[in-house]
């Protein structure tokens, strides 16, 4: 039999003149059904094999009507492809024979034909909701957006490093950890606990190994799952998500980092705009339709003390007070952006005692600070997290022994005994830049299979 992949059809944004087919006139379709419309003479199916937004019309003579060719069963359809009479479609499938693979009771599936689901109503469904078309389309986009980032990265020179999910370190230092534990059979083989008898955790980021890297590369990306044991359900955190991380040598600049960060999120969104328009626009037109996607085209830099005097100066109340050397909590991003007339935000220079052990003392005072910047962005609050890091010896060593750090973290002084280099770099949630781009409102509905508190379906 004469298989030609329809993949190539369905794949193409807008499929081209009929006689560019002129060898693909035969074609043998695999996809899902979206619709069934019986006419007395006709019978029309619209099948899609995810490839894109687009379905492919099939028209049949009605005598290949079954039972079972039902809104989503798996069908294959045989037949030619020709130039469509109807003026929304391009070319149609004629089909010659229609094959259901696997029939699909339509009264038990909960996804309706033709029917826009509610995001929070197809969450309940992590195993279906792919074939929903506004998941179909994020996926699509999820996909062209992890291109886009690893492209960005590999054409400006940055080597990729496959930083470890299992660690020893908590690079955060904030606690979020979820320790490795064994089960009861492995137990009993090795007869230990947790790691082979080791503290050992998931990732809260990839930093500290990308930092060992950035001693023999001077540019380093990594962009792998994270895990952070925060028990939180909000609309902005999970407890496994993506994190793109990248560490640059040679670098005294907080504007650096600052600059790959726009680069880097311009870079991607141009990509996904121009790969998958139809999917962006879906998601503009029925999930978020006042979003636009800002292209960065203007942004707005503050420090955490001015951050802190526009907060103190607001006509509103905040349920946290704000107070120099507290964290800002999402009230305070949320005007701030407001405030800078909601485009993206950096905010630099945090509190000394705010951040992690690895940040760069910026040895100001009396309100002493690290150099540190989160990008803040409209809807979404922070986006990205960077700084420079503390590269000399001797502050970090004292800083690590106030934390009572010393000794678990030897190798990473020796990092700075052995060739050290100013550096920095940051972080930036995957899918947090998807809520953004795309105007969704919650983070559970932008990763194929969310994970957070009390909640670990399939
Ligand atoms: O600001 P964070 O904690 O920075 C770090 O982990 C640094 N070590 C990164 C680095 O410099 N290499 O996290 C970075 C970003 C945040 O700005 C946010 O977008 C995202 O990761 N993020 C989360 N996204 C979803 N759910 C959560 N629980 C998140 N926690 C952080």
């Amino acid at each position: 039999m004469l298989k030609f992949a329809i993949l190539l059809f369905l794949s193409l944004p807008c499929p081209p003149d009929p006689c560019c087919f002129a060898l693909l006139w035969w074609q043998n379709a695999g996809g899902w059904v979206r619709s069934v419309r019986s006419q007395k003479e006709v019978l029309f199916l619209h099948i899609n094999d995810g490839s894109s937004l687009e379905n492919l019309q099939v028209v049949a003579d009605p005598s290949l009507e079954k039972r079972d060719l039902t809104f989503g069963s798996a069908v294959e359809v045989q037949g030619k492809l020709v130039k469509s009479p109807h003026k929304m479609q391009n070319m149609e499938l004629q089909a010659e024979t229609i094959h259901v693979v696997g029939p699909c009771d339509i009264w038990s599936f909960p996804l309706k034909m033709k029917e826009r689901h509610p995001l929070e109503y197809v969450r309940q469904f992590p195993h279906l909701r792919c074939r929903n078309n506004t998941l179909g389309s994020l996926l699509r986009i999820r996909s062209e957006a992890t291109a886009g980032i690893h492209s960005f990265f590999q054409d400006n020179g940055y080597v990729h490093i496959h930083t470890p999910i299992i660690t020893s370190n908590d690079c955060e230092g904030a606690g979020e950890l979820f320790q490795i534990e064994t089960s009861s059979e492995a137990k009993e083989s090795a007869e230990k606990t947790h790691f082979f008898n080791v503290p050992a955790f998931l990732t809260v980021s990839g930093q500290l190994h990308l930092e060992v890297m950035a001693g023999a590369f001077t540019h380093v990306f990594t962009f792998g799952p994270t895990f952070r044991a925060e028990n939180s359900q909000s609309r902005r955190h999970l407890a496994e998500f993506y994190m793109v991380e990248a560490e640059l040598s040679f670098t005294e600049s907080l504007q650096d980092i600052m600059q790959v960060m726009e680069d880097l999120f311009k870079t991607v969104t141009s990509t996904v705009l121009s790969k998958c328009p139809r999917d962006v626009e879906l998601f503009h037109k029925y999930i978020a339709p006042a979003q636009k996607v800002i292209l960065f085209s203007s942004s707005c830099r503050i420090s955490y003390s001015e951050a802190v005097e526009i907060l103190k100066q607001a006509p509103q109340t905040f349920v946290f007070k704000p107070e120099w050397g507290c964290d800002l909590q999402t009230e305070h991003e949320k005007y701030l952006v407001k405030h800078c007339g909601e485009v993206p935000v950096f905010v630099v220079n945090y509190p000394y005692d705010l951040k992690p052990f690895y940040m760069r003392d910026n040895e100001d005072g009396p309100q002493h600070t690290v150099a540190a910047v989160d990008l803040l962005v409209p809807g979404v609050g922070e986006l990205c997290g960077g700084s420079l890091r503390e590269e000399r010896l001797p502050f970090l060593e004292s800083r690590l022994r106030r934390l009572g750090l010393i000794d678990a973290y030897q190798w990473y002084l020796d990092l700075r005994k052995f060739g050290s280099v100013p550096h920095g770099g940051f972080g930036m949630g995957f899918e947090r830049y998807l809520q953004y781009i795309l105007g969704v409102d919650n983070i559970k509905d932008v990763i194929p299979f969310p994970r957070f508190s009390h909640s670990c379906l399939l």
